[in-house]
């Protein structure tokens, strides 16, 4: 039985809470917020005790820890759980600086800890099928990605203020997903942008509508299309093209009822957003990181990954401002 802390205990934190607590391999022991009233409602859900951080670095009984924190507490939870030998799970992104983030990835790679990096889309049933069916040849040699990704709603100006910008923030899951499915690096990105839905993004230095053309070291190409607010709710689909034909994958929708009368043919819209979208991501993505703790095999979304999906939020943030092709 490994003894774990989970660090945040906001929206993410809560559903990684409910997902740790069935690993059978796992106790959460110890729920850390700076919000003691978010912290206690969190740990009494689950029988855990509130600490703080100090407490549980101090406690050599804890093996592993969750960060679902904000992000500007990721990076030093990392070194600090790598400098005490813990087992790491954190939530994207790893930092909203390069150089910090890969501070954190040598000291990981130090330690000879794990870290899992929570980019859950490669652990939803409907993409990692994809991607398997890529890896097995169905479609030959993968040539070109089209990723859209589609929010239902911008997240509050103050949110945005301190998120980095909407490549870090959000594109950084398109980043990595164009990496995993075409299993290939960026040679040069261009990225631009408008504030389209509201104004007051602007007025944070933000942009809530992207066109990202990336061209790869080997000659592939991908176009990732992003918006905050799509009128008809969260859309998060792929295509990939290859020498053989083309793999989609796309939407889930609540219920599959659909209603038939003499104007229009209606389904359900796509779930509400990613706590919906993803709830069985979130669910075998903390299976996975008990399992290659268990196993010491190594996580499928690694710090490294985090690392190289920064990277690309990067070079689009300077490509977006600069009106340049940059490359990463
Ligand atoms: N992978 C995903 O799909 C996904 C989705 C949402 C959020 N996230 C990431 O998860 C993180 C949290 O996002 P959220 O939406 O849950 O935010 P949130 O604001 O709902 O929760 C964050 C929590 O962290 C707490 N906190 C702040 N500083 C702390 C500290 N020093 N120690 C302990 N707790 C502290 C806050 O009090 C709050 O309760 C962010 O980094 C975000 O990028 C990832």
């Amino acid at each position: 039985m490994i003894d774990v802390a989970l660090f945040g205990a906001g929206r993410i934190g809560k559903i990684h809470a409910g997902n740790l607590v069935r690993q059978p391999g796992a106790r959460l022991k110890y729920v850390v917020d700076v919000d003691a009233v978010a912290a206690g409602a969190l740990a009494e859900q689950h029988g855990a005790n509130v600490a703080a951080a100090d407490a549980v670095f101090d406690d050599a009984g804890v093996k592993a820890v969750v960060i679902a924190s904000s992000t500007d507490t990721h990076a030093d939870l990392i070194l600090r759980a790598a400098a005490a030998g813990k087992a790491i799970f954190c939530e994207k992104p790893v930092d909203l600086a390069l150089e910090r983030a890969r501070t954190c990835a040598a000291a990981v790679a130090k330690a000879g800890v794990q870290c899992l990096i929570g980019f859950q889309r490669r652990y939803d049933p409907t993409f990692a099928a994809l991607k398997a069916r890529i890896d097995a040849g169905e479609i030959g040699d993968p040539e070109m990605l089209v990723v859209t990704s589609r929010d239902p709603g911008a997240p509050p100006a103050e949110y945005l203020k301190r998120s980095g910008g909407i490549f870090k923030d959000m594109l950084i899951h398109d980043f990595d997903i164009f990496r995993w499915i075409l299993d290939d690096e960026a040679e040069s990105v261009y990225a631009t942008g408008s504030v389209l839905t509201d104004p007051s993004i602007a007025a944070v230095g933000d942009i809530d509508a992207t066109a990202v053309t990336i061209r790869t070291q080997r000659g592939r190409l991908a176009q990732i299309n992003t918006i905050r607010r799509a009128a008809y709710g969260y859309d998060q689909r792929f295509e990939v093209i290859g020498t053989k034909g083309m793999l989609q994958a796309g939407n889930h929708k609540p219920t599959e009822v659909v209603a038939w009368n003499a104007a229009a043919i209606a389904a359900d819209k796509p779930e509400h957003f990613f706590l919906e979208r993803y709830r069985a991501a979130y669910a075998a993505e903390m299976a996975h990181f008990f399992e290659a703790l268990a196993r010491g095999t190594p996580v499928r979304t690694s710090i490294d990954d985090g690392v190289k999906a920064l990277a690309l939020a990067e070079a689009a943030t300077a490509s977006w401002r600069e009106k340049r092709i940059v490359t990463p």
